[in-house]
């Protein structure tokens, strides 16, 4: 069975990635044990989680020369200086790629959603211009014209997609009324936004593809490359259920393909995506989640 897919021009063993979150942040085998088990949500010690950009570098620098595997280091930045500055330092410390996390929350009500896409696109612009190694963007869902904004970002340099990211969710202690912020673990209920963009954007790019956002097992993996996902990225599922779950994802995988007569992921990538598919106006108005769903039968793994 052929698993490997290739992301950001990197060839990979196979198309599950872990992504950014605290059992990211160290390459330490202890994280994985302290993961909880049937967590909810996640509340990150923030102190031990951000280690700042020298403990980071740190990490980086060990994780890539002690891994086989690429290792894509993430990277927020606030100002055009930080952008590229950090980014450089990423490139040195031998990141194999770089996730841009770029998310500005729009509150100036002076700001127009043009303007806004237009830092994004220059954000892109002038990491493209300093560091060599490939670049991804990783986006909020919340945008006018998702696909527009896509296509400029390619434009300016983008080597790929992450769709999307997840954020931290305020609300109200009404003993103490005070606003607390949680970072609820996801659940294959927040797949569809996902799986209809990577859907609606396949094939129309001409960068990678990475979904992001409900992945609990196999099962969400598969329905995202049926789509067109080059990789399938998870976060809440590792931290739910430790870092060896990702096996479990990758076996359940292989036994799908198998049963189902495919030979490899390259064999089902984008087969309903949106060039695919006979109706797209269905896909457009959502319905065609449910016909995916029926498509793919609820006993697929395990
Ligand atoms: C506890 C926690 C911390 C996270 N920290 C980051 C982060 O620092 N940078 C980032 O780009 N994404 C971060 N994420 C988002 C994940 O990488 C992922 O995109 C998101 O959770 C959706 O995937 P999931 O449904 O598999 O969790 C974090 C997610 C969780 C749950």
């Amino acid at each position: 069975m052929n698993l490997a897919t290739r992301y950001l021009g990197l060839p990979l063993a196979h198309p599950i990635v872990a992504s950014a979150s605290p059992l990211s942040a160290t390459f330490y085998t202890e994280l994985g044990s302290n993961s909880q088990a049937e967590a909810g949500s996640y509340f990150p010690e923030l102190a031990d989680y951000d280690c700042g950009i020298s403990g980071y570098l740190e990490t980086l620098e060990s994780a890539s020369s002690a891994l086989d595997i690429p290792v894509i280091a993430s990277l927020n930045g606030t100002t055009a200086e930080g952008w590229t500055g950090h980014a450089r330092a990423l490139e040195q410390a031998g990141a194999a790629a770089i996730e841009l996390n770029i998310y500005s929350i729009p509150i100036d009500l002076a700001v127009s959603g043009a303007e806004l896409e237009r830092r994004y696109v220059e954000i892109v612009r002038q990491v493209r211009s300093t560091v060599r190694i490939p670049i991804t963007v990783k986006l909020a869902p919340y945008f006018t014209s998702l696909p527009h904004l896509a296509a400029e970002l390619v434009a300016a340099g983008a080597d790929g997609l992450v769709l999307f990211n997840r954020f931290y969710a305020p609300d109200i202690d009404l003993q103490t009324l005070r606003v607390t912020r949680s970072l609820p673990l996801s659940t294959a209920a927040e797949l569809p936004l996902s799986l209809v963009w990577i859907a609606l954007l396949s094939r129309r790019l001409g960068c990678s593809l990475a979904a992001s956002r409900g992945v609990e097992s196999a099962v969400e993996v598969i329905k995202y490359l049926l789509v067109g996902a080059d990789v399938v990225t998870t976060a809440s599922a590792l931290l739910r259920n430790g870092p060896q779950h990702l096996a479990t994802m990758r076996e359940g995988l292989e036994r799908w393909l198998d049963t189902n007569h495919y030979d490899s992921v390259d064999a089902i990538r984008g087969l309903k995506d949106a060039t695919h598919v006979e109706h797209v106006d269905a896909l457009i108005r959502a319905q065609y989640v449910s016909a995916l769903i029926e498509y793919v039968p609820g006993k697929l793994v395990q």
